[in-house]
């Protein structure tokens, strides 16, 4: 058996702790070598590996081969570019970029240097979502024609609410959605986005751009509708469901509301080693990650045009978006 990946984990908050975790010792292929996070003290916590401040820092450390950015998301483009420019394989969490131009960067550096970049879309090794794949895949539901994905987060306080950046509904959550659908729908590229949004949790931030709830239509140049649909305040747990109905039957993934885990973590703890499985497998082995950045800036054109849609109360075309 080959070594396992030497991995340096940028930003060890709230998900980058629970991955630190998952490289450090649910996977044998994997080595937590070492840990990034400005603030003092939360990359110490990690025992055993190297700490820094400063994620470049960890970037030029000879003994990472692969780096896991799990820091903000205004942070990701700039750091996938620095990391692939040094040589280094990425696990990049979503949303990779969030302009189409700074994906377009991300892409072409780790195309230039040519390492390995994954994005963090876990839903697709959950292994209901896999099996829905598979069969459609497989033929037994025939053409895909009505796509539902949907995301309930288990709530969101006033004070968390308050400081949630514009789009973040579009741009960190519904964009799990968005990957799902175009992945369920394999082949087909999108046509037409038009989103409905409000803030029915937490109105009162309402006019600073904060929103809650979602409902975003999707149309396909096969002919089928999708709806990805989101909320931040799902009092009894993390809800997260799809569907594909098709010209020969159903599909489902997903558990019913009261079977619902409370965190993403206890849901997807699978599915999220699963990725991370998949991503040293391929770069020990030198083959492209099955989840890409060309990926990523699908479901980045998704969100953006859905933020468009929201600003011009009108359906948004998209030409050449390949799903
Ligand atoms: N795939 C999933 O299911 C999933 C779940 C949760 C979060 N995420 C994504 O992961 C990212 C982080 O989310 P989170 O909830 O863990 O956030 P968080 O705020 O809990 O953690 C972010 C961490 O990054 C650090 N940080 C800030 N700027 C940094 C920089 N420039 N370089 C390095 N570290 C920096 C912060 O100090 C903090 O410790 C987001 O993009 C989010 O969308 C994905």
């Amino acid at each position: 058996m080959s070594s396992p990946l030497s991995v340096g984990l940028i930003g060890a908050g709230w998900i980058g702790s629970f991955h630190a975790e998952t490289l450090a010792s649910r996977l044998p292929n994997t080595r937590l070598a070492a840990v990034a996070d400005p603030v003092p003290g939360a990359a110490e916590r990690f025992s055993g590996v190297r700490a820094y401040r400063d994620p470049l820092q960890l970037i030029a450390d000879p003994d990472v081969q692969a780096v896991a950015i799990c820091s903000p998301a205004t942070s990701h483009a700039d750091l996938v570019v620095a990391a692939a420019q040094a040589g280094k394989h990425v696990f990049c969490e979503k949303p990779m970029a969030l302009t189409l131009d700074d994906a377009d960067r991300a892409i072409e550096a780790a195309r230039t240097a040519g390492v390995a970049l994954q994005v963090g879309f876990n839903r697709r090794f959950a292994t209901d979502f896999a099996a829905m794949r598979a069969r459609i895949d497989a033929g037994e539901i025939g053409t895909p024609q009505l796509l539902r994905s949907l995301t309930r987060d288990p709530g969101i306080s006033a004070e968390v609410a308050a400081r949630v950046k514009p789009w973040t509904i579009f741009n960190e959550t519904l964009i799990h959605d968005f990957d799902t659908l175009c992945w369920l729908n394999p082949g087909a590229r999108v046509t037409e986005v038009y989103a409905q949004a409000d803030a029915l949790v937490h109105p009162q931030f309402a006019e600073q751009g904060f929103l809650d709830t979602s409902v975003v239509q999707i149309r396909f140049d096969n002919g089928a509708f999708a709806v990805a649909e989101a909320s931040f305040h799902a009092v009894y747990g993390y809800d997260i469901r799809g569907e594909v109905f098709g010209s020969g039957g159903v599909l489902l993934a997903g558990r019913a509301p009261e079977d619902a885990g409370k965190l993403n973590t206890e849901l997807f703890a699978a599915a999220y080693t699963a990725q991370f499985a998949h991503f040293a497998d391929c770069v020990l082995a030198g083959s492209e990650p099955s989840v890409t950045g060309a990926d990523a800036r699908i479901a980045l054109e998704i969100a953006l045009a859905a933020r468009e849609s929201i600003e011009t109360t009108a359906p948004v075309a998209l030409n050449g978006v390949l799903a």
